[in-house]
């Protein structure tokens, strides 16, 4: 369990590339289950979720092979990733045994692919987790529309097809809207089904549409997706193909959140700001001006910033997946701020730690009251999941003194090269191995 040492105060300035997307890659590398020859998918990033995928797609029966990097000179972002081959080699084994699920909820993602491809999966029972509760039953119930059957056998899901899925009408949205790995499962699986799907309700996110525009490529027609209502016309087969993952939008954000947090000056190379609009107007509502020149975009924030209020959405609205981040920076805002989270009503566990820092956050229910205070003080935190690791890292940025993080682990599942990201941009930010993390000094790195 390595952690981070940062010395904050540093001002970011300079240029960072963006990764491919870790929420689009892992999907994309399931739906390879369901292609008859060999997939090339590029920009995959090297992450701690992509190996548990690349781990679970070899027990599934696939060979996964990753290239040499195009450019080893590079230091950081999509050119150093060579690109990922996937081909289903054999198609005995179709177990998603805990040992991985455990790891990465998104193993959920070869629900739909194995059953529409080889008529039976066993997929063990996510569980709860840091952020919350969360379900699967979207998933079981839009498969189980499609025709197959499910029993819950040992801790897993157990899904059978008898012939072949079957097209039809449904609704997919749940209690708290619509469901992004849900959508992906049920149209990955009518992807192969007899006659046509309409999936209404679907997850709009740019994820679902890129695994849309992966699959359509391997000779699914599936039309409408980016809206709620996606229609799929079932083909008898699905070939492989090459595909490049879209740019990760949350990484994106993170660092533009960086460059305001920090009144720093920074650069976003390969990102897509179409698909960070929500993000992009409460950011400019604080005072981060975000500018766009042939194709980059450059972040600035000069100032103190101002309060806001945010609510969390599904896509387009403001993302769960930067909550935490947002309140970070919202943490030194000239007064107060509320967010409220719609998607994940417990994601906040990074409340504790930052008000650890100095912090003024009050949390009621599903909503934060953020009152900004002038300074944040580095402290011994630790890291609980993904997004709320990632808040604390921007607090670290810019708090008076060390910050020292633990378990960085949940930030390796997706941010790629983090640490290396940012001291390339004027951070000061260390990694502490394990054995080394026991016994450092605070001070290593004043
Ligand atoms: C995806 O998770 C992402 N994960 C999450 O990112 C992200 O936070 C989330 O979408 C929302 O945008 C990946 O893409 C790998 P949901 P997913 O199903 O699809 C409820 C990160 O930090 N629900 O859209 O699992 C659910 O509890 C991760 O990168 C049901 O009730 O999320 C939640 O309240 C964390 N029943 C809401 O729907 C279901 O069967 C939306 O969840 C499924 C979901």
């Amino acid at each position: 369990m390595d952690s981070f040492l940062i010395q904050g105060g540093h001002r970011l300035k300079g240029t960072i590339e963006i990764s491919g997307s870790k929420n689009s890659a892992l999907p994309i590398m399931a739906a390879t289950l369901m292609a008859e020859g060999k997939c090339t998918l590029k920009g995959v990033p090297r992450l701690m979720d992509v190996d548990s995928m690349t781990r679970l797609l070899g027990k599934l029966g696939c060979r996964v092979f990753r290239h040499e990097p195009t450019n080893p000179g590079t230091l950081v972002g999509p050119a150093l990733n060579g690109d990922l081959d996937i081909e289903v080699q054999e198609e005995i084994q179709n177990e998603a045994e805990y040992e991985i699920v455990k790891t990465m909820r998104a193993s959920i993602c070869v629900l739909g692919p194995l059953l529409a491809k080889r008529g039976k999966a066993v997929v063990s029972l996510p569980g709860g987790c840091t952020i919350g509760d969360r379900p699967v039953d979207l998933h079981v119930r839009g498969l189980r529309k499609l025709g197959a059957e499910f029993r819950i056998e040992n801790g897993n899901i157990v899904g059978e097809v008898r012939g072949r899925l079957k097209g039809c009408q449904m609704f997919l949205g749940g209690a708290l809207g619509p469901t992004v790995l849900g959508t992906i499962n049920v149209m990955c699986a009518a992807a192969l089904a007899e006659g046509e799907t309409i999936l209404v309700g679907a997850a709009c996110e740019p994820e679902v549409s890129d695994c849309a525009a992966m699959l359509n490529k391997m000779g699914a027609r599936i039309k409408g997706q980016g809206t709620p209502e996606i229609r799929i016309e079932g083909v008898e087969k699905l070939v492989g193909t090459e595909h490049r993952v879209i740019p990760d939008r949350i990484e994106c954000g993170t660092f533009m959140i960086a460059a305001a947090i920090t009144n720093g000056e920074l650069e976003l190379k390969h990102c897509n700001l179409d698909h960070l609009i929500a993000v992009t107007d409460r950011l400019e509502e604080v005072g981060v001006r975000i500018e766009r020149q042939n194709g980059n975009v450059f972040v600035t924030a000069a100032r103190r910033i101002n309060p806001v209020e945010m609510t969390t959405q599904p896509y387009p609205g403001f993302p769960t997946d930067l909550q935490a981040q947002l309140m970070a920076l919202l943490g030194l805002a000239d007064g107060i701020s509320v967010i409220t989270e719609r998607i994940f009503p417990d994601r906040f566990l990074h409340v504790g730690e930052l008000n650890r820092m100095g912090g003024k956050i009050r949390k009621e229910g599903p909503t934060a009251i953020i009152q900004g205070v002038r300074e944040l003080q580095g402290a011994h935190v630790m890291a609980s999941d993904l997004r709320a690791s990632a808040a604390l890292v921007l607090a670290g940025l810019v708090a008076k003194g060390t910050t020292r993080i633990d378990r960085v682990y949940h930030i390796d599942r997706g941010y790629e090269k983090i640490e290396q990201k940012l001291a390339a941009v004027g951070a000061r930010i260390e990694r502490v191995k394990e054995e080394k993390s026991a016994s450092v000094s605070m001070s290593a790195v004043a």
